[in-house]
């Protein structure tokens, strides 16, 4: 019978241990294992290091009964351990073999079946039981056991695809990312009941072409536009994250939006112009001026392009115009950008009473001609699923009405105090107020000081203009608009009052001169009617490439 020591202090417990005096095991459980393992018949004698009386003592039958026991678990421990090896390496052995048949799979187009229809995805949904090919970027991409499932987007629309049998296994596919363009070509199928996807139609790929490998790993689309990142990193790749679900349908609706306003001014029979950016004169206030160098004179970039819409009444009628107006806000708000696409109307021959009428015609039906659009309709839907069309007549609130509104609601002014008739109603109150109401308001007939220099006073009070902000819950103002001081005297008053050097007016002031006439208009934000439309928390999410103090990139 053999002898085998252990000593806990300094033993060690492996299979290659001697077991004697200099080289002793950790413990008895192991030494009986290990000897086990060498195929000893008869059990060896064991004897454990005592610190007390520094010597080896043979081992007490207890201590010899657990050890016994240890050394079964043992066993059982390694019998696992080398089945779980085994596993791995046929696991291994699979996956290798998998590899080299998927490698060895070559994706071909079968020649024998029928062409494939070029389409956009929009169409494909109507092409059931033909094959076809589509191009788009791969939004969505799950495999679920042989099966890969692309969700495959071209702008137009949304396709679910299915791919299987060698498709879904040549190495080719399994390299395939998220943001990967693609050409698909298949069999429209109708989805079955029960089963949903866009369009309600799936593409059963029968071969494909790669056009452009997105990367994966650490570069790929989802590291660079993570869920929750920080906003200003999101902005930063705001180019990727136009992309995303929420933006290309806010994208959508505005596109809608852009082209119902159209359809709308079209049949008031306003005519569209397109003025000038790039101006030497201020409309709304000199604080919010971009100014810049034009060829060494100072110039501006506009901040709204109602002066020049004034002077086409003569030569065109009513006119509109959708685009750039430029703010040097200095002020970080959800509502203020620097630049932003402006709607701006003028009409003429017409009362204060028609304008509000006008303004209540253009929301109301460009925001019906949205909702009914089968593309933009179902986004606002998805968007914004509370959202209740505005209906005619909008509630009228004169602004001395929502002074006293404000001061009975407790709601204070910027100074902290109870309002007065001739402060500003800010950013914050006007919110509170539009919320509570709760429904659209022309906030009408505000004080001469607190606006602009060519507002008309109102006849009946000349303390205050023939002005109106429309306001929206959840946003404030959305527009902001009035009839135009037609007189020239009084004009030139304005410009005082305001101390602006009327020099480059002249031609401004000459639509006074030559066949003055009543006339009136507004200026609608298009990222703020949306924001209100698709109710987003900002007017940043709104604009394509925001820019607001502090960025101009990308
Ligand atoms: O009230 P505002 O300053 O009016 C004018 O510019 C007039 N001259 C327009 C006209 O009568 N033709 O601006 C009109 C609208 C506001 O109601 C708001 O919706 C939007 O333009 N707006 C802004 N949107 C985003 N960012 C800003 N910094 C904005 N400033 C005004």
């Amino acid at each position: 019978m053999s002898s085998l020591y252990i000593k806990e202090a300094t033993g060690v417990d492996e299979l290659t241990t001697a077991g004697s005096q200099d080289h002793p095991f950790k413990t008895p459980a192991y030494a009986l294992f290990a000897s086990q393992q060498k195929s000893d018949t008869t059990e060896p004698k064991l004897f454990v290091f005592k610190t007390e009386d520094n010597e080896y003592q043979e081992i007490s039958a207890s201590a010899l009964k657990k050890a016994r026991k240890g050394c079964d678990g043992l066993k059982k421990k390694a019998v696992k351990q080398k089945e779980q090896e085994l596993k791995k390496q046929q696991k291994e052995a699979e996956n290798a073999a998998k590899q080299l048949s998927a490698l060895n799979i070559t994706i071909k187009e079968d020649e024998s079946l029928p062409a494939a229809i070029k389409t956009r995805i929009y169409d494909s949904y109507s092409k059931v039981g033909q094959r076809v090919k589509v191009s788009g970027w791969i939004h969505r991409l799950r495999s679920n056991k042989k099966v890969i499932f692309i969700v495959l987007r071209d702008g137009s629309g949304f396709i679910q695809c299915v791919l299987s049998g060698d498709l879904a296994l040549a190495q080719q596919t399994l390299d395939l990312t998220l943001e990967s363009t693609v050409t698909l070509y298949g069999t429209i199928v109708k989805l079955p009941e029960g089963k949903t996807a866009p369009g309600g139609v799936e593409l059963n790929v029968d071969y494909y072409e790669v056009v452009g490998l997105a990367p994966g790993g650490e570069d790929s689309f989802t590291n660079k536009i993570a869920e929750g990142s920080d906003p200003s990193l999101l902005l930063d790749q705001r180019h990727l994250a136009l992309r995303g679900d929420a933006l290309s349908a806010v994208m959508k609706v505005r596109a809608a939006l852009l082209k119902s306003v159209r359809r709308v001014y079209d049949e008031e029979h306003l005519t569209e112009v397109t003025p000038p950016c790039m101006v030497q004169t201020q409309v709304e206030g000199g604080s919010t001026l971009f100014k810049m160098n034009y060829y060494g004179e100072e110039a501006y970039l506009t901040q709204s392009s109602q002066l020049y819409l004034e002077t086409c009444l003569a030569s065109l009628g009513d006119v509109y115009t959708i685009q750039e107006s430029f703010r040097a806000e200095k002020s970080h708000t959800r509502r203020h950008l620097s630049e932003y696409t402006h709607i701006e109307a003028e009409l003429a021959f017409l009362t204060f009473d028609d304008l509000l009428q006008h303004i209540e015609t253009l929301i109301v039906k460009s925001v019906q001609y949205v909702l009914e659009d089968p593309i933009a309709g179902p986004l606002v839907k998805q968007l914004n699923p509370n959202f209740k069309a505005p209906k005619a007549p909008f509630m009228r609130l004169e602004y001395k009405d929502a002074i006293t509104w404000l001061k009975e609601h407790d709601i204070k002014n910027e100074e902290g105090e109870e309002f007065k008739f001739g402060d500003d109603i800010a950013e914050a109150a006007e919110r509170k107020m539009t919320d509570t109401i709760g429904v659209p308001i022309f906030l009408t007939r505000f004080p001469v000081e607190i606006k602009s220099f060519y507002m008309k006073r109102c006849s009946d009070d000349p303390r205050v203009t023939e002005s109106v902000d429309v306001l929206m819950p959840n946003v404030g103002e959305i527009t902001g608009g009035s009839m135009r001081i037609d007189d020239m005297n009084e004009l030139m008053a304005g410009f005082k009052r305001e101390g602006i050097d009327t020099d480059a007016y002249y031609w401004f002031i000459d639509q006074r001169k030559y066949g003055t006439c009543p006339h009136g208009g507004y200026g609608i934000g298009t990222e703020r009617i949306l924001a209100w439309l698709c109710d987003r928390f900002t007017v940043r999410d709104c604009s394509l490439y925001p820019r607001f103090s502090g960025r101009c990139k990308p």
